[in-house]
């Protein structure tokens, strides 16, 4: 029997409960966790922990970029909090600049000085979201104030890679090399790399991480997987190298359309194969929108609110972020049938709650929506699925970093504020680079009330990782009602103390304004340690982070 499905069967609070395996249950235990510290499973990818920067909204221009002139502070015309920010959570790697954007993105606009740079029309201004902003007369024109030069500034400052989605709708094969050729050609070489000195930047940039496409199943050219597999072909089988061990990630399915693994890696890897070792990463991309509980499957009209929401609302919002571990499973094994040694990786480049438009701070951010405690312990059980498939995940960034869906920034003119999911972050930064560690969750299921019918989801999960002596835990408890006193065991190492953090409150709405900034933020956990045993008592609708230290 499972052991979930056994300690749902059992009435385990105030139980004695014997699991095989594990450590034996405190009579006054709710919950145990078991940690096997010699039972590592696979490195976790820093990369994980990336973000994701579009030109639509509020997200470059009023989030990321001030510019150099504002009284805002700034650092070439980035936000000088975001910079600091962000290098206080490692921030690994930045995609950017879409998303949608960036299949009609031509990046030479926005290079060389800025005065001469020409304006064109975003993206998005077809986009219904943005209709209000034509209501408003205020047009959507894109003034390439901020480009590649900006963009590579902003990753320097932050300490983080840069991770460029490459137009293949809209721009030839070319575009992409001379792309490569400005950023990662030597000083002095190639007529680019002279005007990215001209722009400040002698030095290459050493640009990695090339994603080939957006979406390439829609916005991105509407193609058929095998048009895609085609074309992917045709843009990534000459680039120019420059001496960087390039990583190069296809445009892969939208949430779990298996059929277009299916097929384009068909396409790739049967006949004709296509063996290119830059070629390590597929992407996914996985919004949480429909909270409709099954009742429809319209895009708009399946999306809840972000901050008018019942207890049901919450609880379907983590069911739907819980299907990213089923999306990692069936993505895994199609890929697996193809490139059998899995030299792919999987890139969740895009994730993260959507809501239907109403709570952006300014009419201006495309896409902005309030980020509540709901969707700190979302982003933290996303977190620890992708931790827990440490083997297959090699990169993940969440959509997007300021003004924009799951932010962990809100950010307008000179207010700054960060978001719960800033926290989360900022708690699981010590995952990252760690050994993740084989750890079972033992917790009686959360029961509510769906549409009339009792149902159940899990009572807690995370995930475990070990640098040195220091293992990491990260817990979320997604019971509204009922805190769960837990026992955490260690095989394989003696507990010598642990330190606790939580990021938790009692209103199921909570959030940060420009207002209240600090309405939500973590708090210490008590933590005890006896016997080579940690007992926690982990709140209701908590995200939660212990630090073990290992004799
Ligand atoms: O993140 C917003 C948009 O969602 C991105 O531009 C696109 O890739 C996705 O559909």
């Amino acid at each position: 029997m499972d052991r979930r499905q056994f300690l749902k069967n059992s009435a385990i609070a105030g139980a004695m409960v014997a699991i095989p395996g594990a450590s034996t249950f405190a009579s006054s235990t709710d919950a145990q966790i078991d940690i096997f510290v010699d039972e590592p499973q696979g490195v976790i990818s820093p990369n994980i922990y990336g973000q994701f920067t579009e030109h639509i909204g509020g997200v470059i221009y009023d989030g990321v970029w001030v510019g150099p002139e504002s009284k805002i502070p700034n650092q070439y015309g980035i936000r000088t909090e975001l910079i600091d920010k962000l290098r206080r959570i490692h921030v690994p790697v930045i995609r950017w600049p879409g998303g949608c954007f960036a299949d009609s993105y031509d990046w030479m606009d926005g290079i060389g000085p800025a005065a001469k740079r020409p304006t064109r029309t975003n993206f998005w201004e077809v986009d219904p979201d943005a209709a209000r902003l034509h209501e408003q007369g205020k047009q959507i024109f894109e003034t390439n104030a901020f480009g590649t030069n900006e963009f590579m500034r902003f990753c320097q400052l932050t300490g983080a890679q840069p991770y460029l989605a490459v137009n293949l709708r809209s721009l030839p094969p070319l575009s992409f090399d001379r792309w490569v050729e400005y950023c990662n050609s030597p000083a002095g070489s190639t007529t680019l790399a002279d005007m990215r000195a001209a722009a400040g930047f002698p030095q290459p940039f050493g640009a990695r991480y090339w994603g080939v496409g957006n979406e390439s199943w829609g916005c991105g050219g509407n193609f058929t997987p095998e048009e895609y597999a085609s074309e992917f072909r045709r843009y990534t089988s000459w680039i120019p190298h420059y001496g960087v061990d390039l990583q190069l990630i296809g445009s892969g399915p939208n949430n779990d359309d298996v059929d277009w693994t299916h097929r384009a890696f068909q396409e790739l890897f049967t006949g004709h194969v296509y063996d290119n070792p830059s070629f390590t990463g597929w992407s996914v991309h996985y919004y949480a929108s429909n909270l409709s509980r099954g009742k429809t499957t319209d895009w708009i009209k399946g999306k809840g609110d972000a901050l008018a929401f019942e207890a049901v609302d919450w609880y379907e919002l983590m069911r739907q972020c819980n299907r990213i571990d089923q999306i990692i499973q069936d993505q895994w094994s199609v890929m697996g049938e193809y490139d059998t040694k899995h030299r792919i990786k999987l890139v969740v480049d895009e994730y993260g709650p959507w809501y239907r438009e109403g709570t952006e701070l300014d009419p201006t951010h495309i896409f902005g929506q309030q980020v509540t405690i709901r969707d700190a312990l979302a982003t933290a059980l996303t977190l620890d699925t992708f931790n827990r498939n440490a083997e297959k995940v090699c990169m993940a960034a969440n959509a997007q970093l300021v003004n924009n869906l799951n932010a962990l920034f809100l950010a307008h003119q000179e207010h700054f504020i960060v978001t719960p999911n800033y926290f989360v972050f900022e708690m699981y930064a010590s995952h990252q680079g760690g050994q993740n560690l084989r750890t079972l969750f033992s917790a009686p299921e959360v029961s509510y009330v769906r549409d009339g019918n009792q149902a159940q989801f899990w009572g807690l999960n995370g995930s475990a990782s070990r640098k040195d002596k220091v293992v990491t835990l990260t817990v979320v408890n997604p019971d509204l009602a009922r805190p769960m006193e837990t026992q955490i065991a260690l095989h394989g190492a003696t507990i010598t103390r642990a330190a606790g953090t939580v990021l938790a409150n009692s209103d199921m709405h909570a959030h940060n304004t420009f207002d209240q900034p600090n309405a939500v933020k973590p708090a210490s956990l008590p933590v005890s340690v006896s016997g080579g045993l940690t007992a926690v008592r982990f709140p209701a609708a908590s995200v939660n982070k212990l630090e073990i230290s290992l004799a």
